[in-house]
């Protein structure tokens, strides 16, 4: 019989402890860590399929081993396989993570029926909805496909059995939260069960090449419920964001042991179920004001594929001692620096200002690329000149107000290219070793005032 003993987890990192604490030392929060029971020798009940090597496992020759490329299972969205680095790999388990009603369980759906009419079937269990509710969604989605298979389950030893009947190309658990393993005795979402769960899951896809699909809530600061090492655990971690307030969803890809992150998947939530985005450059300059101090258009990298996005600023006097830094969709530290480079190397009187900087279209930017972008910005709006509306600007900023090589820089200018752009003013290293495309000019420049002269000064 299994010995049962408890100890304290921490919600928020996975700590444990033999005590309770009011601040975990792991993360440093307060009042995350929880009792929970830990089962202690042999768990006495197992799941239908057998374990993995009970014997005979040893050590090869890296040389030896047969390499293959992973069988990968296409979807019809273009956008997912992309952040999936080209397809579903066999036996990989992907984490998919999302604020509440953002779309995961939409997304996951229109996959899997998709698939089924792929001829693959697929099984989709929702622990959070009953099949009819899943029905209603299929119904507005207009899916109805006939190897599409809706499970509502909550017991992991009964989901393991259902797919080992089904013998799916696809599992899809919405979502670990609400899967229980028995004979682990806290609820349903509690640290130790979404591991134990996990890891059992883990072992049925490894086990039996099928890709499972895992949906995950999110904490209130945005993070996977349940411990980080739920990220380590899986295979792929993709984060399924989007405003409230906007249609459009990003698929983006933290982990991904079969492919590059940093990829993302632009999606339209619409009534009809989810519509990829394929030209995102333009619809993220959409609503471009042209003419209007304060307004640049910067050519970032997002994984393989360059994107147009707007980088607004708007430069007001402080009324207050403290001038104000804001900063959307860009690292926030960015900026203080960027001024203060501005300050010293163009002689800018920026001290005395509030600035507010926003990446339109409530996407994320995080390389050094867009600097140039932010501090012309800055400038065309502290010095009320609007920039040309057809040009690009690409580049990092030093401190010495150098301007540094960027990654990539023909595929973004190719980009510009295609979008109608005249003009794109990049870092002077960057102009060796690749052709322009016709109908733009590139210029390069080696300092920020180089850049300034060039744009917002009358
Ligand atoms: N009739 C509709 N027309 C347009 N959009 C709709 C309609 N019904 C639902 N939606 C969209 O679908 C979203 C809910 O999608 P879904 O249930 O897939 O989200 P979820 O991430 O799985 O949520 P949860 O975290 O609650 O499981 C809503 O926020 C809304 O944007
Ligand atoms: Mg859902």
């Amino acid at each position: 019989m299994a010995k049962r003993k408890t100890k304290f987890v921490c919600g928020d990192c996975g700590y444990e402890s033999a005590k309770w604490m009011g601040k975990c030392p792991g993360c440093n929060k307060w009042n995350t860590l929880v009792e929970e029971l830990e089962i202690v020798g042999k768990p006495n009940r197992h799941t239908t399929f057998s374990g993995v090597a009970k014997t005979g496992s040893k050590p090869e020759k890296i040389t030896a081993i047969q390499s293959q490329q992973e069988p990968r299972i296409t979807t019809k969205l273009t956008e997912l396989n992309r952040v999936l680095g080209g397809g579903i790999v066999a036996g990989s388990l992907v984490l998919i993570g999302g604020d509440p009603g953002i779309g995961k369980s939409t997304l996951l759906l229109q996959v899997s029926a998709q698939l089924a009419e792929k001829e693959l079937p697929v099984l989709y269990i929702s622990g959070e909805e009953s099949t009819r509710q899943t029905k209603l969604r299929a119904d507005r989605l207009g899916i109805n496909s006939e190897l599409l298979y809706v499970l509502s389950e909550t017991n992991l030893l009964d989901i393991a059995n259902h797919i080992e009947q089904v013998s799916p190309s696809l599992v899809v658990i919405d979502s670990i939260q609400t899967i229980y393993r028995e004979e682990v005795t806290s609820a349903p979402g509690s640290v130790s069960q979404v591991r134990e769960c996990t890891s059992e899951l883990m072992r049925i896809a490894k086990t039996t090449g099928i890709p499972i699909f895992i949906v995950g809530h999110v904490t209130k600061e945005g993070a996977i419920a349940g411990p980080r090492l739920l990220e380590h655990m899986v295979d792929a971690v993709l984060y399924f964001e989007g405003e409230r307030h906007h249609t459009y969803r990003i698929l983006r890809g933290v982990k991904n042991r079969f492919g590059s992150t940093n990829e993302m998947g632009i999606f339209e939530m619409k009534e009809e179920g989810l519509r990829e985005v394929l030209n995102p450059s333009e619809i993220f300059l959409e609503e471009r004001s042209q003419g209007t101090a304060g307004s640049t258009v910067v050519a970032s990298m997002e994984g393989t594929r360059p994107v147009l996005v707007e980088i607004q600023a708007l430069i007001s006097p402080s009324s207050f001692g403290n001038p104000r830094r804001m900063a959307t969709g860009i690292d926030h530290n960015r900026v203080p620096l960027l001024m203060a480079v501005l300050e010293k190397r163009v002689g800018l009187m920026l001290q005395n200002q509030d600035a507010y900087i926003k990446v339109a279209g409530g996407v994320k930017l995080d390389e050094p690329a867009i600097d140039l972008a932010i501090a012309v910005s800055i400038t065309s709006s502290f010095r009320d000149i609007p920039t040309r509306p057809d040009d690009i600007f690409i580049g990092e900023v030093g401190l010495t107000g150098e301007i540094r090589r960027v990654s990539r820089i023909e595929q973004r200018v190719q980009e510009a290219a295609k979008l109608g752009f005249k003009r794109v003013i990049c870092p002077q290293n960057n102009l060796d070793g690749w052709t322009v495309p016709k109908d733009i000019q590139v210029i390069g420049v080696k300092t920020v005032q180089e850049a300034l002269q060039l744009s917002v000064t009358r």
